[in-house]
């Protein structure tokens, strides 16, 4: 990391507690500039003496370099998988289990489109083939404005163009131009701050963080760098069954510490399920 860089990163934990060293410096860089450009500060120096002076920046700061551009079924072939083969097997293999509940974690879920968007699709495998099936869908962000937002669950016509008409019909309420996601699948989420860096969670976690089928963990990995990814890695794999999946980005692949524990089942899609043993 370039030394202005690093030290710039170093004062804004010292002044807010947000640590971003070690996110990937030229993402830093790029996002930093933009929150620059809004404040008028034209140093690094000008910056911190204005994140100083108005607690309010800490918010934008971290909006801004937290991109979280997402919308409802975000790659689309990844949901038609989930669908028709991923979530029948998981949900057929605990069928056995004494109270069988289907638990999926969403980590890094920004404003929710893909925890509503899978919460869709078990509503809708409940209706068609496992009447009674019980799911809890736990999303966490570092971001809490996001997770505001996501608990509305309140989103505009842009974030719903893959959304199907019939699911649009069932799932939402039309409040003026927005469309308000229905109570049906909202209570089958949960929403809670997690970060997936802070070097105090214990790991594997205990509690909330333990027994997952399903981790999607999806446009993540990218703002850090290989160190942190692979001990994100650690902190998941300790939360999955096994079997479990987990489902990473389009443009995310596994480290090499997640390499022997995990296989690719659907090439391209980065869908990745635990070995048996
Ligand atoms: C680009 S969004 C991806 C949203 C969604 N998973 C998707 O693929 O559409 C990335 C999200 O990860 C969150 N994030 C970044 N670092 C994180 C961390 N250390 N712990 C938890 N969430 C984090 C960001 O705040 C942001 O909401």
């Amino acid at each position: 990391m370039d030394d202005d860089i690093k030290k710039l990163v170093e004062e804004i934990y010292f002044i807010t507690g947000y640590d971003f060293r070690s996110y990937r410096p030229e993402t830093f860089q790029r996002r930093i500039s933009l929150r620059m450009m809004d404040t008028k500060c034209s140093t690094y120096q000008d910056y911190l003496i204005f994140l100083k002076n108005h607690p309010a920046e800490r918010e934008p700061l971290v909006n801004s370099v937290t991109i979280k551009v997402s919308h409802f079924f975000r790659n689309p072939l990844v949901f038609e998988v989930l669908y028709n083969e991923v979530l029948p097997k998981v949900i057929t293999s605990k069928m056995s289990d004494k109270t069988p509940q289907l638990r999926i974690w969403f980590a890094g879920c920004a404003g929710g489109e893909e925890v509503y968007s899978t919460a869709i699709l078990i509503r809708e495998l409940e209706n068609k083939r496992f009447p009674g099936l019980k799911a809890f869908l736990l999303a966490t962000d570092i971001d809490r404005q996001a997770l505001e937002f996501a608990r509305a669950g309140i989103y505009n016509k842009a974030a719903l163009t893959e959304v199907k008409k019939g699911y649009l019909d069932k799932y939402f309420q039309v409040e003026g131009k927005y469309y308000k996601v229905n109570k049906w699948i909202q209570e089958i989420v949960s929403f809670g701050y997690y970060d997936l860096v802070a070097a105090k969670v214990p790991s594997p976690p205990s509690g909330l963080f333990t027994n997952y089928d399903l981790i999607f963990c999806r446009n993540v990995l990218m703002y850090y760098n290989e160190p942190v990814n692979q001990q994100i890695f650690k902190r998941l794999l300790g939360c999955l069954n096994n079997p479990g999946y987990i489902i990473l980005g389009e443009a995310e692949s596994l480290l090499p510490n997640a390499i022997n524990r995990l296989q690719e089942v659907y090439p391209k899609l980065r869908i990745y399920k635990n070995h048996h043993t």
